[in-house]
């Protein structure tokens, strides 16, 4: 073997060493970036502002909300007295939250959710100034079926409608806008939460434009009800939390028999009638997916998905009677029996049966309705104070 041949091979033998270090690289770089970047770094964030729109599946975000205040005692902004919500339809005030210091200096809170008409200003009395504000919004067609089900009886506008087709068909018949807030949940219901003008021209494009971008400005996250598990991981992933800590089961639900579907033509009625709502679903859809590609990529975005929901269904093995939600009748324990409304049959859980104690008690955060974690939130953080009075449940 010539001089001149060996030398050759070495610099093939090299050239085939790199090619197969940079494969070894490339394919390690691939596998680790994804998880770099699923992992965000710091420690997770503790103040919390969830604006709670209504009929959105926020019910459900708001456990998480509680969960964590609850495991990490953490203070929360809690209605104030017997109140059940802060002082919704009505703007917020800071005074509206138990244990607020109208004179003097202001209580802050980690944890902020209940129902109420956002007003930054009103939030930030009570809220530290590196909170973080999130909100969820929901296709305004599906958030308005699910409304007019919901407040059927108590929304004059919906009151002498026969079904949401009809009052569609001619809603100034119903709707009359003096009546003001009362009827907040009969159009735009979402922009009206955001502190807005719900009866606003939804055509004054500079108008919409302006809110839209107040909205940008004031919350870091707008989560899509129809894409729930994706914006779970989005959520855990700007929050730095656990994968456990975003996990749910679908609280404050409808039976089948409490849907009624909107014919097509209905549905285009419902998109002009809540005009308002639906160019801020339709922005705000859109940078969500913008979001969630430029933050993880599709690949990675459905791994993450992938695993909240294996968790979920492990859990609903672990936790459920059945791995099912049940009516009110069939909900053994009143404490898991969730508040009913409307023509809507409301769903909850029955827990199984012999948990071990640490289980038990982690099932049942999950499962514990909206007004009874609140009322029990209530109790541990002002022992001293008038308890909360669920009167539906005596
Ligand atoms: C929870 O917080 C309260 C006051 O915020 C404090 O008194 C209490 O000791 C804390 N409990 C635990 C278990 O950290
Ligand atoms: C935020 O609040 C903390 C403590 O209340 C204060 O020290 C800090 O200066 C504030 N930061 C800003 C940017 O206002
Ligand atoms: C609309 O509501 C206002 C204020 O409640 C009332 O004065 C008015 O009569 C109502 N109009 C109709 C057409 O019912
Ligand atoms: C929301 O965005 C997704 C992804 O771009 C799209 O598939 C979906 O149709 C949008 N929803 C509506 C109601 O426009
Ligand atoms: C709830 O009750 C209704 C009528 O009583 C029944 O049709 C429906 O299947 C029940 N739903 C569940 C989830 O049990």
């Amino acid at each position: 073997m010539t001089s001149t041949h060996r030398c050759f091979q070495a610099v093939l033998l090299l050239a085939l060493t790199m090619l197969l270090l940079a494969g070894i690289l490339h394919m390690d770089v691939g596998l680790f970036i994804p998880l770099l970047r699923s992992q965000a770094e710091g420690p997770p964030i503790v103040n919390v502002m969830f604006l709670k729109t209504h009929k959105t599946a926020s019910s459900t975000v708001l456990n998480i909300l509680f969960r964590f205040a609850e495991t990490h005692n953490l203070s929360v902004a809690l209605p104030a007295g017997s109140s059940f919500h802060l002082g919704y339809p009505w703007l917020f005030l800071a005074r509206y939250v138990e244990g607020s210091e109208p004179q003097g200096p202001q209580q802050r809170f980690n944890i902020m959710g209940n129902h109420l008409r956002f007003n930054l200003p009103e939030v930030q009395k009570v809220m530290p100034n590196d909170t973080f504000y999130f909100s969820i919004i929901r296709n305004p067609v599906f958030q308005l079926e699910s409304a007019f089900t919901y407040y059927k009886d108590s929304v004059p506008a919906f009151r002498n409608a026969e079904s949401l087709d009809a009052f569609l068909a001619s809603p100034w018949t119903y709707y009359n806008q003096s009546v003001g807030l009362p009827n907040a949940f009969a159009r735009n219901n979402m922009w009206f939460d955001l502190g807005f003008d719900n009866n606003a021209r939804a055509n004054d494009e500079g108008y919409v434009r302006a809110r839209l971008a107040d909205v940008e400005r004031q919350f870091q996250l707008v989560l899509i009800a129809e894409h729930f598990d994706e914006s779970m991981v989005l959520l855990r992933r700007a929050l730095r939390w656990r994968l456990d800590d975003v996990v749910t089961f679908p609280l404050n639900s409808r039976s089948v028999r409490s849907v009624a579907p909107l014919t097509a033509v209905g549905r285009e009625r419902a998109q002009r009638w809540c005009a308002l709502d639906w160019q801020l679903y339709q922005h705000f859809n859109r940078s969500f997916w913008v979001r969630a590609h430029a933050e993880l990529g599709p690949r990675l975005l459905r791994a993450e998905v992938a695993r909240l929901r294996a968790r979920r269904r492990e859990l609903r093995e672990r936790c459920l009677q059945d791995g099912t939600a049940k009516n009110q009748s069939q909900i053994a324990d009143p404490q898991l029996r969730p508040f009913q409304s409307g023509q809507a049959d409301i769903l909850g859980y029955n827990l199984r049966q012999g948990l071990d104690e640490q289980t038990q008690r982690m099932c049942e955060r999950m499962v514990t309705p909206e007004l009874q974690y609140m009322a029990r939130l209530y109790a541990l953080q002002f022992p001293e104070k008038q308890p909360k009075r669920l009167a539906f449940l005596e």
